[in-house]
């Protein structure tokens, strides 16, 4: 059975050959006559779209709150293409759903981010999306190369997701390739705020990617808290989740670590919600004081002005 987890050719994990060349299963035509192999040759170097390399001013919910007060730039990043969600409110959505682009190979990837990071003059590297994880051999390669490409310890790899797929394995793998830093952003608590906010109509499936995010943020802590920098991402706009459940929301990340770096994300117009309204500066300082409130040491929450805290 193929897993297909985007089904917008983004990802590549449904990767079949197509009379010798392999192509995405999920937006290939099925035609007459066609050769068609679901099982690929060992020697196959797992591909995916990726684009991006460049330099990035701002980081994402992973990068550590002390850099994202310095000026120019502080990563490198890059997007792979293709998510499981389908969320409506998408900020990236022309390179999450329209899997244009490049396949490359892990190795042209590491080596196309090490180039970005010479140019900037950075030392952190980070892939986002789309969803990174999707395509699990590749991105295990990419880290892995990455690593070998970058030894000096100030190198950093940072790893944006949603974190719906990642299991305790999955990270027990990606640590041991050389991932330093990881950003899980979880998109509610409540199953029905989760369901709105990512559009995974499956109820089961939506369970089961909130369950798995959560837990995510739980092991990073609990295995590897000396070693990896985890910053949790959470989402707020008033039309898709409630104040009562951020301050669910912080009550659970406070008890799983309360230094626990979290960054709440101000969803604003995009993609299909070009009804929402931009939070306020006031909102944005409400979740700010109500997270904190709840025990949360290290908060930050985008605002139309910048960053509210930590210090605050
Ligand atoms: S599921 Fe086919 S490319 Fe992602």
């Amino acid at each position: 059975m193929l897993f297909t987890p985007c089904e917008t050719g983004g990802c590549w994990s449904c990767a079949v050959e197509v009379n010798n060349e392999v192509k995405p299963a999920c937006t290939t035509s099925v035609g007459d006559g066609l050769v068609i192999k679901t099982r690929l040759a060992d020697s196959y170097i797992p591909r995916r779209i990726v684009s991006g390399f460049s330099g990035h001013p701002v980081g994402g919910v992973g990068t550590p709150w002390w850099l994202k007060r310095e000026r120019g730039y502080i990563e490198t990043a890059c997007f792979a293409a293709g998510c499981n969600f389908r969320c409506p409110q998408c900020q990236n959505w022309d390179i999450t759903y329209m899997g244009k682009g490049r396949a490359l190979a892990p190795a042209e990837a590491a080596e196309l981010m090490t180039a970005a990071r010479r140019e900037y003059r950075v030392d952190r590297m980070a892939i986002s999306g789309g969803e990174s994880t999707l395509n699990r051999r590749w991105l295990v390669k990419y880290v892995k190369e990455l690593n070998r490409l970058n030894p000096d310890p100030e190198a950093r790899i940072h790893v944006d997701t949603n974190g719906s797929i990642l299991t305790e394995d999955y990270i027990d793998e990606l640590v041991e390739a050389g991932m330093t830093d990881v950003g899980p952003d979880l998109k509610g608590f409540n199953l029905d705020t989760f369901v709105r906010i990512t559009r995974v109509e499956d109820q089961r499936l939506a369970e089961r990617y909130r369950d798995t995010a959560w837990n995510a943020v739980k092991y990073l802590v609990d295995k590897y808290k000396e070693r990896v920098f985890t910053g949790v991402g959470i989402p707020y706009n008033k039309k898709l989740v409630s104040l009562q459940e951020i301050g669910l929301m912080g009550e659970k990340l406070s008890e799983i670590d309360p230094e626990l770096q979290v960054c709440v994300l101000d969803y604003r117009p995009e993609f299909k919600r070009m009804d929402l309204v931009k939070p306020s500066y006031a909102q944005m300082l409400e979740v700010y004081n109500i997270l904190r409130e709840k025990g949360l040491r290290t908060v930050t929450c985008q605002t139309e002005y910048g960053h509210i805290g930590p210090e605050l």
